[in-house]
């Protein structure tokens, strides 16, 4: 465990936290405003299971005790990909997403990486360009819709 700042913990995720993290995410993504419909579809996107806890080192940010955000990344081919990154609404806007994703670009580095891949929610982009993520284009996806693509060097 890491106290980063008074008060904020960095830790691994625990076996039965799934159901508080997929929770977490939902409100998170809703925040920006998208409608019922909308979030119903991505509902299952949103949702991490044991297993997936299980399978990949997941960290939480803890801000008095409380769950403030989590995220992970996996292998994906040959590159590292931000899978998760989530703040919840309440604890949005107050630094913790940048120590969040400078900590899982810590442990990227560490595990042999050199570039974060990152596919932003429109919105969350320009989160990532604050926190020195280059545009890279974007990507296609099968619904339609666009996603802007990310690199970050760690
Ligand atoms: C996007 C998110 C992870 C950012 O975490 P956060 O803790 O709110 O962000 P921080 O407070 O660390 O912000 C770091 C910087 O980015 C800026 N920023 C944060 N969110 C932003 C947004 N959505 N749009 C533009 N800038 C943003 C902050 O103002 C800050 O700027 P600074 O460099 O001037 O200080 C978080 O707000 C969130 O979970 N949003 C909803 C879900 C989401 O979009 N997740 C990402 C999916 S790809």
């Amino acid at each position: 465990m890491k106290t980063l700042r008074r008060n904020l913990e960095l830790a691994r995720a625990q076996p039965g936290e799934a159901s508080d993290l997929s929770r977490l995410a939902f409100a998170a993504k809703a925040s920006h405003g998208y409608g019922a419909d909308q979030m119903a579809a991505w509902r299952t996107d949103l949702t991490v299971t044991e297993v997936f806890l299980e399978a990949h080192v997941t960290w939480v940010a803890r801000l008095d005790g409380d769950l403030a955000g989590w995220g992970v990344t996996v292998a994906w081919g040959r590159r590292c990909r931000l899978e998760h990154l989530w703040i919840a609404p309440a604890y949005q806007r107050q630094g913790i997403g940048r120590i969040l994703l400078r900590h899982l670009a810590m442990e990227a580095r560490a595990a042999g990486w050199t570039e974060l891949e990152i596919l932003s929610d429109p919105l969350a982009a320009s989160f990532y360009q604050r926190c020195g993520a280059q545009s890279a284009g974007d990507v296609a996806l099968s619904d339609g819709r666009r996603l802007p693509l990310l690199l970050l060097s760690v």
